[in-house]
């Protein structure tokens, strides 16, 4: 047998083309200082370059909702690979392709009956962007080409998806955007943009769409898009039992087509299978993405119902059709991982023990913010659980940019063997739905230990 060599040795001399890359996000002068290179994973851990492991709290990206190394998948995926890899995208649907469309009917909530894959989130929200000015062009309303969103959301890097999204760090460098994009305010009842207490605020964060589709003229606002439960680095937001069946009517009341960005809501992150299940609303079009394929390959889909499919349908002539696509949509090996990744949920334990693992990861959250003065609220649904650091519990007030606890907690929990979400404020966990009560618990440990860490050194 080969001597095992001391994976401390890896780095730099085997990951010297690390000099190379640009890694999603982040500033590269300070990742080289101390980079972090996941070798492998098993179930919720990844181990690292050093030999380090993890818990990965996190999912890799809210996505890998089975666990690493998931056997059933990767069978999957190797008998559809030794069938073939990639299916003629431009001239024939493949079988899996086929077999997971009809699976998504079935599993998602509501009329949804029409799919349209993509690779990512992004291009999935780029086509419902697409698909409700078409639909409306082609039902008698060419005027209609207006998106509405949300502050502090996020639908994606490409440019129609980040003209959506509410962000404005990251949207800056690359203005200005294509024209046709509306902001509102999100539903924040933790800290109220209008200065409102729920309920008596009647959510008035829903009741301003009708102002703001009035006063842009109803016909010419396309569709209304939304994270059911958003986390993005502007903010981790979990709106009102209400707030998307008033959305739903005013969007019905002025014809414009209400999208859920589900891509990272869907597949039993909330505790339901979708997070249109947990809010009881059907939308008109859903965006899924990262769960859709367990993790384990690009994929992501547009879901629409029937009146709005209805619209793209006609004879060659008529030229009705959705004129767009990309190589790797509905990528069969893709489709292999999303049919086995939906049984494993849907029919097998995983959707039943995240629910579980979700009400244990909240109470374990919520002891927390009894012990800590700086946590001031917990929140979220099933799997997706957020916590925000706060300076002054009573009066809600934030760490300075320079003095971000948050950050400071989640860099301890890393170097402590957890990883989460580490934005300014809120630190997020959203583990895979397969994640056991021991690991759960190991997960809140690790936090209550880092939390006590960070304050002992923390000049706040
Ligand atoms: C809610 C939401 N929508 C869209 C996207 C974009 O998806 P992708 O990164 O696959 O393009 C993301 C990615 O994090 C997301 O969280």
């Amino acid at each position: 047998m080969p001597e095992a060599t001391d994976p401390s040795q890896e780095f730099p001399q085997r990951h010297a083309g690390l000099a190379n890359l640009l890694v999603e996000f982040n500033q590269m002068k300070s990742f080289m200082d101390d980079p972090l290179i996941i070798v492998e994973g098993d179930g919720v851990r990844v181990r690292d370059h050093t030999g380090q492991w993890y818990i990965d709290g996190l999912s890799a990206v809210a996505a890998v909702q089975l666990g690493h190394r998931n056997q059933a998948i990767i069978a999957a995926m190797t008998e559809q690979l030794n069938k073939i890899a990639l299916a003629l995208p431009l001239y024939a649907a493949s079988e899996p392709a086929i077999d997971l469309a009809r699976r998504l009917v079935e599993i998602t909530p509501g009329p949804l009956t029409h799919v349209k894959y993509a690779s990512g989130g992004s291009e999935a929200n780029e086509a419902a962007f697409k698909v409700a000015r078409q639909y409306h062009s082609q039902t008698g309303h060419p005027g209609k080409y207006k998106i509405i969103s949300r502050y502090r959301s996020y639908h994606g890097a490409t440019m129609g998806a980040l003209a959506a999204s509410g962000g404005a760090a990251r949207k800056l460098p690359y203005e200005p955007f294509p024209t046709g994009f509306l902001k509102v305010h999100p539903p924040d009842c933790y800290r109220c943009p209008f200065g409102l207490s729920y309920p008596e605020c009647d959510v008035r964060c829903a009741e301003i769409v009708d102002d703001v589709i009035q006063a842009e003229g109803p016909e010419s606002v396309a569709a209304f898009i939304a994270e059911p439960v958003s986390m993005s680095t502007d903010g981790f937001i979990a709106p009102p039992p209400e707030y998307f069946k008033i959305l739903r009517d005013i969007c019905d009341r002025h014809n414009v087509l209400l999208i859920f960005d589900e891509i990272i809501t869907g597949f039993g992150r909330l505790g339901e299978l979708f997070g249109a299940d947990v809010y009881n609303t059907a939308p008109d079009m859903m965006t899924l993405g990262k769960g859709l394929s367990g993790g384990y390959a690009p994929l992501a889909a547009l879901m629409m119902t029937t009146p709005i499919a209805e619209a793209f349908w006609g004879d060659p002539t008529d030229a009705v059709h959705f004129n767009g696509g990309h190589t790797y949509a509905g990528n069969p090996v893709a489709c292999a991982a999303g049919l086995e990744a939906i049984s494993q949920i849907v029919e097998g334990r995983a959707l039943a023990n995240g629910q579980t693992q979700g009400t244990r990861l909240r109470t374990g959250l919520e002891e927390l913010a009894d012990r800590y003065d700086q946590i001031g609220r917990v929140d979220g649904h099933g799997l997706l659980q957020g916590i925000e650091f706060v300076r002054d519990k009573s009066a809600r007030t934030q760490f300075p940019p320079a003095r971000l606890l948050c950050r400071k907690v989640g860099q301890t929990a890393k170097a402590n063997g957890l990883i989460g979400r580490m934005g300014d404020h809120e630190f997020v966990l959203a583990p895979p739905l397969t994640s056991t009560s021991d690991e759960i618990d190991e997960m809140v440990a690790i936090l209550d230990t880092s939390i006590a860490e960070s304050l002992e050194t923390f000049d706040g």
